[in-house]
C-alpha cells in the first residue's frame, strides 16, 4: 500500500477501507510517513469528507495507536468532558473542580490551543510550576485521593492524534467533522472515563459555523462514544461570541476565579451548570437535572469548588497561592482601549476573528515550536445586544509588543458591529444531544 495512492483515492472522493485507514494511522504514528503527504492526505479530507463508517475506523484507529488506558483502579463513576473549541472557552476550570468537589472523580483529559481557539492546558500552565505531565499512576492516585486531575495527551495515549491535532492545527485543516470527531472520540476512548460530556460549539468562532453542522458533530460523536459503552452527551452551545468577557490565557484563569467566586458571566454559567449537570448525571450523582444544578449552585456557595482547583494546582505542582490572590499573576506591558465610534447596540462580534486577534497578539501558536504569551488577550465589556455609547470602552486589548498591538486593534475592530437598531442578546445553550 502507498500513501501516495490514498491521497489521489481520497482527492476522487473516494472511500477507504479499514485496513487503509490502520495503514496511514499507523505509518503516519511510527513517522513512516512524512508531515507532507498527510497534509495534502488531510486537505483532500477538508474537501471530501468521510462516511460514518470511516470516521469509525479511523477514531479506532488513533484510539488504538497507543496505551489505551485502563482507570479501573479509580473508584466509582468517572467522568471527563471536552470541548470540539472555542474561543474564551474556561468552563474546564470551572466545571471540573465543581463536579470533583461533590465527591465525583473527574479523570479529565485536555488539549492545547488549536487554530483559533484556546486549549486548557495552555491556561492551567499559567500557575507557574503546574505540570500535566503526571504518570500514569500519579494520575490514578490523584483522582481517587481528590477526585480531580488534569492531564495533557501523553506520548502514549492516542499518539496519532496528538501528531495529527498539531499538523492540522498549522495547515488549516482543523474544520472537518470526521476529523475533529475522531480526533476528540479516540482521545476520550484512550483516556477511559466511563462518563464523557461533549460542549459542541455552533456560531462564528467554532469549527462548525451552522447549528445543523454542530448537531450532525454532536450526533456522530454520541453514537461513537455510546457505540463503545460509554455514557455520552453532548451539549450544543452558541459561539457567535466569546464565552464570558476574556481571552487570552491569564485573562481567562482569572474570570474562572472570578466564577469559582460565585460571580461568572450569566453565559459562562450557564455552560457550566448544564456541562456539569450531566456529568453529575451520567455518573448518577444527580438523578434529575434540577437536583444537579442544586448541588453545584452550593459547591460554589460554600467554596468547596474555589477550594478544589487550589487542590488541584497545589497537587500538580502549582502555586496555589494565585487562586486566593490572582492579582499576582503577571501582566502584558501595554494595553490599548478600543470605543464605540458612535451609539448604538453590539450586533455582530465575528468570533474567530476575534479567537485570531488574541493569536496575533501573541496568544497562540503559528507553528508548532511557537511559544505561546501567556499575558495577552482581550477583555470585553459588553456582549451581542448591549447597548454602546460613543466613546465607551468595548473591550481592551493586552499585548507585549507595539506591533503585535496595533495588528490586534485593527483585526478587533474589524470583528466587531455596531448598529442603530436594537438587536436580542444571544441564547447560550442550543440543545442537547443524549440518545444515540
Ligand atoms: N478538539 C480536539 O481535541 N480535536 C479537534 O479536532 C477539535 C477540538
Amino acid at each position: 500500500m502507498r500513501m501516495y495512492d490514498l491521497i489521489m483515492k481520497k482527492k476522487h472522493g473516494c472511500t477507504l477501507t479499514e485496513e487503509e485507514i490502520r495503514f496511514f494511522v499507523d505509518g503516519y504514528t511510527k513517522g513512516e510517513i512524512p508531515d507532507y503527504q498527510m497534509s495534502a492526505f488531510l486537505m483532500a479530507v477538508c474537501f471530501r469528507g468521510m462516511d460514518e463508517k470511516e470516521t469509525l475506523s479511523l477514531t479506532m484507529a488513533m484510539a488504538e495507536s497507543g496505551e489505551m488506558l485502563d482507570l479501573s483502579a479509580i473508584h466509582g463513576k468517572k467522568a471527563d468532558k471536552h470541548s470540539t473549541g472555542g474561543v474564551g472557552d474556561k468552563t474546564s476550570l470551572i466545571l471540573g473542580p465543581m463536579v470533583a468537589s461533590l465527591g465525583v472523580p473527574v479523570a479529565k483529559m485536555s488539549g492545547r490551543g488549536l487554530g483559533h481557539t484556546g486549549g486548557t492546558i495552555d491556561k492551567l500552565e499559567s500557575f507557574p510550576g503546574f505540570s500535566v505531565a503526571l504518570s500514569n499512576e500519579q494520575f490514578i492516585s490523584n483522582v481517587n485521593r481528590m477526585k480531580l486531575a488534569l492531564v495533557g495527551q501523553t506520548a502514549e495515549l492516542a499518539p496519532a492524534d496528538k501528531k495529527l491535532y498539531a499538523l492540522r492545527d498549522v495547515t488549516a485543516t482543523v474544520d472537518e467533522l470526521s476529523l475533529i470527531a475522531s480526533s476528540i472520540m479516540s482521545k476520550k476512548l484512550a483516556a477511559g472515563s466511563d462518563v464523557i460530556v461533549l460542549d459542541v460549539k455552533a456560531g462564528s468562532g467554532a469549527f462548525m459555523k451552522t447549528y445543523e453542522d454542530a448537531r450532525k458533530l454532536a450526533e456522530l460523536m454520541v453514537k461513537i462514544g455510546n457505540g463503545a459503552g460509554r455514557k455520552t452527551y453532548a451539549v450544543i452551545s452558541d459561539m457567535n461570541q466569546p464565552l464570558g468577557f476574556a481571552v487570552g490565557n491569564i485573562l481567562e484563569v482569572k474570570e474562572a476565579i472570578e466564577a469559582l467566586n460565585g460571580r461568572a458571566p450569566e453565559d459562562l454559567n450557564d455552560a457550566c451548570m448544564t456541562l456539569a449537570s450531566y456529568m453529575l448525571l451520567g455518573t448518577g450523582r444527580a438523578k434529575e437535572l434540577s437536583e444537579a444544578k442544586e448541588l453545584l449552585r452550593e459547591s460554589i456557595e460554600t467554596g468547596a469548588a474555589l477550594r478544589k482547583l487550589a487542590e488541584l494546582v497545589k497537587a500538580q505542582g502549582g502555586d496555589e497561592r494565585y487562586v486566593y490572590e490572582p492579582d499576582r499573576f503577571p501582566t502584558a506591558k501595554l494595553s490599548y482601549e478600543l470605543k464605540a465610534e458612535a451609539d448604538g447596540y453590539i450586533s455582530e462580534m465575528l468570533t474567530e476573528e476575534i479567537g485570531m486577534t488574541s493569536l496575533i497578539l501573541g496568544g497562540g501558536r503559528e507553528t508548532k515550536e511557537s511559544k505561546i504569551d501567556l499575558t495577552v488577550g482581550i477583555v470585553f465589556n459588553k456582549k451581542i445586544g448591549a447597548k454602546v455609547a460613543a466613546g465607551e470602552t468595548i473591550a481592551v486589548l493586552y499585548a507585549n509588543d507595539d506591533d503585535r498591538l496595533r495588528a490586534g486593534v485593527s483585526r478587533l475592530r474589524n470583528a466587531l458591529c455596531v448598529r442603530t437598531e436594537p438587536c436580542e442578546p444571544l441564547p447560550h445553550i442550543l440543545g442537547v444531544v443524549d440518545k444515540s
